[in-house]
């Protein structure tokens, strides 16, 4: 099977170019600490990485937000991270901290690309139990990591602020990078080839720490690796759908969308919507861009922000879906009324 079955998949028809009303929707991080059925699956699994390595388990847990919320897709259950920890890095995650890595020394480049497949075969049987198990509506979205975006988190360690570590390495031991990026894009396009094979309907690379980069970083660490991912994918799964979110990016998105080829293409809450209606989608289509914090709050500024995003986005191809991922704090009240919200928005 490859990407290109399209079915009655209201957010694939949006991929290949239609614009539907209204727009599918889907919410980044759907499955995760804000659903109570989530964090019982992950009790059971013990580590947050056990639960990735789970196909029953991650399965589950990427139904759930679909069974009470019904979005219009799901997203495979796992983390960017896995990729790095399948290269052989050591991986783990701290309880209410986040991910630790221990950080690479790149003149001793240590990693191993033919381990990687055999080692996310377990993500890669996710991917086909849960095809199996959604309706023929939902569309399934598979996912990596961008390098720039993982390399962050490989050289420092765990998160940081400012992604200080690695935007020094990248000024420091430019050839250091360059072999790194050399070895993510190829472990991507391995990756997200076998999650299209399994039944992935289309795949997106998140680039959360984008926006940190200078122009000519973001032009060599964003805007090119990304570009050889998608092209490489598209080799050996003709007509693969991809979706880019390079978090940040700002008025760089018409370059990274025109360069790289994606079908659609995440924006973040704090981008200009005139901006993004005007220089961004008629280039391709757009997904987002509601700040996660209205989750949390909800109330008319929530009904408000739906609003203009439907406004301001609607007349072209929209997938609507938060800026960035819903955070532990954000109230499944609230997003039921998000996608009620949306799913009742008067016809244009
Ligand atoms: O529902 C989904 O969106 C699918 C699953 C998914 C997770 N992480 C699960 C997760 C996806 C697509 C990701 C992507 C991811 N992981 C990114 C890119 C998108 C983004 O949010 O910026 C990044 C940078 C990571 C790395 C990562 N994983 C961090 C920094 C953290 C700690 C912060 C946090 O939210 O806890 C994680 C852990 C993580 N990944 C959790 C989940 C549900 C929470 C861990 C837990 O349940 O204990």
């Amino acid at each position: 099977m490859n990407g290109k079955t399209t079915g009655n998949r209201r957010l694939l028809r949006v991929l290949d170019g239609e614009r539907l009303w209204p727009p599918p929707v889907w919410m980044m991080r759907q499955a995760g600490r804000y659903l109570p059925e989530y964090r019982a699956t992950r009790a059971k699994a013990g580590s947050f990485l056990d639960l990735c390595y789970a196909p029953k388990l991650a399965t589950e847990v990427t139904l759930q937000p679909i069974r009470r919320f019904g979005f219009d897709a799901a997203i495979l259950f796992s983390d960017i991270l896995v990729l790095p920890h399948a290269l052989g890095q050591k991986v783990w995650f701290v309880e209410g901290e986040g991910p630790r890595l221990e950080p690479v020394d790149l003149s001793r480049l240590v990693l191993e690309p033919d381990r990687l497949l055999p080692r996310l075969e377990p993500v890669i049987e996710t991917v086909s139990r849960i095809r199996a198990e959604l309706s023929e509506e939902t569309a399934l979205l598979g996912f990596c990591g961008a390098p720039w975006t993982l390399i962050t988190y490989m050289i420092a360690g765990r998160g940081t602020p400012d992604q200080m570590p690695a935007r020094r390495a990248v000024l420091a031991d430019p050839a250091g990078i360059d072999r790194l990026v050399d070895i993510l894009v190829g472990a991507s396009i391995d990756y997200l080839t076998a999650q299209l094979r399994a039944g992935a309907d289309a795949v997106q690379i998140f680039d959360t720490w984008a926006g940190a980069l200078d122009d000519t970083g973001f032009r060599r660490l964003v805007i090119e690796p990304t570009k050889r991912i998608v092209a490489g994918v598209r080799e050996r799964v003709p007509g693969a759908r991809m979706i880019g979110f390079p978090k940040g990016a700002g008025g760089h998105l018409p370059a990274y969308v025109r360069e790289t080829g994606v079908d659609a293409v995440g924006i973040d809450w704090q981008a200009s919507l005139d901006f993004v209606r005007d220089a961004v989608q008629p280039l391709t289509a757009v997904q987002g861009n509601l700040d996660p914090l209205h989750l949390v709050v909800g109330g008319e500024a929530l009904d408000a922000s739906v609003d203009k995003i439907l406004d301001r986005l609607g007349d072209g191809r929209l997938i609507f879906n938060l800026g960035h991922g819903i955070t532990p704090d954000g109230s499944i009240d609230n997003v039921s009324r998000m996608v009620a919200r949306v799913r009742t928005a008067g016809r244009r």
